[in-house]
């Protein structure tokens, strides 16, 4: 099933397509990231603003890459929440009008799902049961999945999301915003074993997580030494105290529910050292790991067709009645 899928729910505008045989055709993103780095973090009303400029140019991109008319399209897919109000109304929006005047299913989304599924875009139907840890700017989760659409969350950030960690602690160094991928550049030439920052909630059958304590530590840390500006040992430091107590809750969670299967996914999964600690700990485990290449692990709306497509061709409909909604649960 030819399946165009829409995401729209923070601060990207993208589209993508996927064919009737699941091959990916086409995947745009638009990042909003430049206009709002100057406020050091997303504000909800230009995001809103520029999807509603972006949409409509993004989509036509879409169906221009993979080569086809919009009669080729046989179902819509948008993402309907978690995520920003104003933002995943204009997506949704501009689902439903094309729908409903091209006369094609449409079904929403959960961004979360999204992010689940992403490993498997390019490679295979999803392998479950999975543990899944969503780790992004807004969210970090573990979720034991028994099937599409069987979902348990096992555990959740009570303060701070992993990526807002980073961005937070990249703010302390100067480094600018979105700052994970230059913490995970700087922490490169740093030494990780320079400062033993604290590993939030780190007790045996605990899954759920804490970042805000990490930070504040950070935070203490540079004053107390004077740093102002970068600094690569806290970089390595810091990454390396979020990425062991992300990796060695997600294996115990694994073992604890006897699933072999493993998905890290959300913008933090494009980190060097998380990707690299989760590859060594599941090879000595015997654990399989599904991580998603770097540009399906930021929002995208590639896993938004993905998802889609699986539920519409299980037959799932939503009517032009979809609504929105800004805490959607897995
Ligand atoms: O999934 P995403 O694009 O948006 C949300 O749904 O939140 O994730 C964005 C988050 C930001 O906090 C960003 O700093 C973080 O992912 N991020 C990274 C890296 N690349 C993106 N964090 C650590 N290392 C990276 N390489
Ligand atoms: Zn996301």
């Amino acid at each position: 099933m030819w399946t165009l899928g829409i995401e729209s729910s923070c601060d990207e505008t993208a589209a993508a397509i996927i064919d009737e045989h699941g091959k990916l055709r086409a995947n745009r993103v638009y990042s909003q990231d430049l206009l709002h780095a100057r406020y050091g973090g997303v504000v909800p009303e230009l995001a809103s603003r520029e999807h509603l400029d972006k949409i409509g140019l993004v989509v036509a991109e879409a169906i221009s890459d993979a080569a086809v008319g919009l009669e080729t399209i046989q179902g819509v897919a948008v993402t309907c929440g978690p995520g920003l109000v104003g933002s995943l109304l204009v997506g949704v929006a501009f689902a439903k009008a094309l729908a409903s005047v091209h006369h094609l299913p449409l079904v929403g989304v959960n961004h979360l799902e999204g992010h689940m599924l992403a490993p498997f875009i390019e490679t295979e139907a999803p392998r479950f049961p999975l543990v899944a840890l969503l780790v992004s700017g807004g969210h970090t989760s573990l979720y034991l999945a028994h099937a599409l659409g069987r979902y348990e969350c096992l555990g959740t950030t009570l303060d701070d999301a992993a990526g807002e960690a980073f961005d937070k602690v990249a703010k302390l160094m100067h480094l600018g915003y979105p700052g994970g991928a230059r913490i995970d550049a700087l922490a490169q030439s740093g030494n990780p074993n320079t400062v033993r920052f604290p590993r939030g909630l780190d007790r045996k059958g605990n899954f759920d997580f804490s970042f805000s304590g990490l930070k504040t530590s950070v935070m203490t840390h540079l004053r107390s030494k004077g740093i102002e500006g970068p600094n690569a040992d806290v970089a390595a430091s810091f990454q390396q105290a979020a990425v062991d107590v992300l990796v060695r809750k997600t294996v115990a969670a694994a073992k604890k529910h006897h699933v072999e299967h493993i998905v890290v996914s959300g913008g933090v999964a494009a980190n060097s050292a998380l990707r690299l600690g989760f590859e060594r700990v599941c090879q000595s485990e015997g654990l399989s790991l599904h991580l998603p290449p770097r540009r399906f692990c930021t929002d995208n709306a590639a896993m938004i067709a993905y998802a889609g497509r699986l539920r519409l061709m299980g037959g799932q409909r939503d009517t032009v009645h979809l609504q929105v909604s800004a805490r959607l649960r897995l």
